[in-house]
């Protein structure tokens, strides 16, 4: 497994790989891996010859007081994690490398509309940070497959119009969200928590798990089903931001023929902003 910080090494690295014919993969993450980044690492690995794992806390998807300081930075250890798994090459470069520029200076890249809902909403600019980081590491890998995560089921979708739009040649492969045993999807900001908040968290996941369950059942009143998870949010001591039942394919709300939804939830426990989300076919 080789380390790289520069792009010139990454793509003196690269060009060797493609000129053997060999197929590449991209995985990227922003560091402090756990299990769900490691799964997307083994998907990568089963669709080409090398894997790549990039690790950069992106400052331009942080808004103003978000916790861009105090991410965890935990290169020495992710790499440990990383040896284990069928990765190629650790992409571990600096702010600098990335945006030479100041930041304000950086060509953006946007997706309007489903940039601005949901997390959007209330993180203004994160979407085309993550769009603006997401287009370059495609330009400095050129990635014949990338995989991301289902947990971030809006960036995933921005990702995937972003490609649409521009007519990027890689081939975007969505993965499962991965629960810890009592549900709470893993996340690298599960952190934050203290053992009071941690034991609190998996509400989240149940109180999806009840909404589902009574679309499926039939109720249709989008509006009432998300104001009683809501409110049961607050009760089991969470601040939600929003709890959204959705249409999958453009996050809008569904009308009466639309049968492919997804339950979208993001809410605040001590420090931490939780986001989760799955889908339901009704
Ligand atoms: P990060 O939060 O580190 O996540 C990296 C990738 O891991 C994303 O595709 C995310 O959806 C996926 N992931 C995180 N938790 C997961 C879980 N429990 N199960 C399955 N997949 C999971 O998302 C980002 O970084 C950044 O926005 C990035 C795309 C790297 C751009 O900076």
């Amino acid at each position: 497994m080789i380390t790289l910080h520069k792009v010139d090494q990454l793509r003196r690295q690269l060009s060797s790989w493609r000129l053997a014919g060999q197929r590449i993969a991209l995985v990227p993450t922003m560091g402090n891996l756990h299990v769900g980044h490691l799964r997307l690492v083994e998907r990568a690995k089963m669709l080409a010859d090398r894997v790549i794992v990039t690790i950069f806390v992106n400052p331009l998807q942080f808004g103003a007081g978000e916790d861009f300081a105090s991410y965890p930075r935990t290169l020495d250890e992710d790499r440990r994690k990383l040896a284990e798994y069928p990765t190629d090459l650790v992409f571990a470069p600096s702010v600098a490398e990335v945006y030479p520029r100041a930041q304000e200076e950086q060509t953006r890249v946007e997706v309007p509309g489903l940039s601005n809902i949901l997390c959007g909403q209330t993180r203004p600019g994160h979407f085309v940070g993550v769009a603006t980081v997401v287009c370059k590491l495609f330009n400095m890998t050129q990635p014949d497959v990338a995989v991301f995560g289902e947990k971030d089921f809006q960036q995933l979708l921005v990702i995937r119009r972003m490609v649409e739009d521009l007519q990027i040649p890689v081939e975007i492969v969505g993965m499962a969200t991965v629960r810890e045993p009592d549900g709470l999807a893993m996340s690298s900001r599960n952190g934050y928590l203290t053992p009071e908040q941690r034991a609190v968290a998996p509400a989240i996941y149940a109180v999806m798990s009840r909404i589902a369950e009574r679309l499926r059942a039939g109720e249709r009143d989008y509006a009432a089903l998300e104001s009683s998870a809501g409110r049961a949010l607050q009760d089991a001591g969470l601040r939600p931001d929003y709890f959204q039942i959705r249409r999958v394919e453009d996050l809008l709300p569904p009308g009466g023929d639309d049968k492919e939804l997804v339950i979208l939830v993001a809410a605040y426990l001590g420090s931490a902003r939780l986001i989760d989300n799955r889908t339901v076919t009704l």
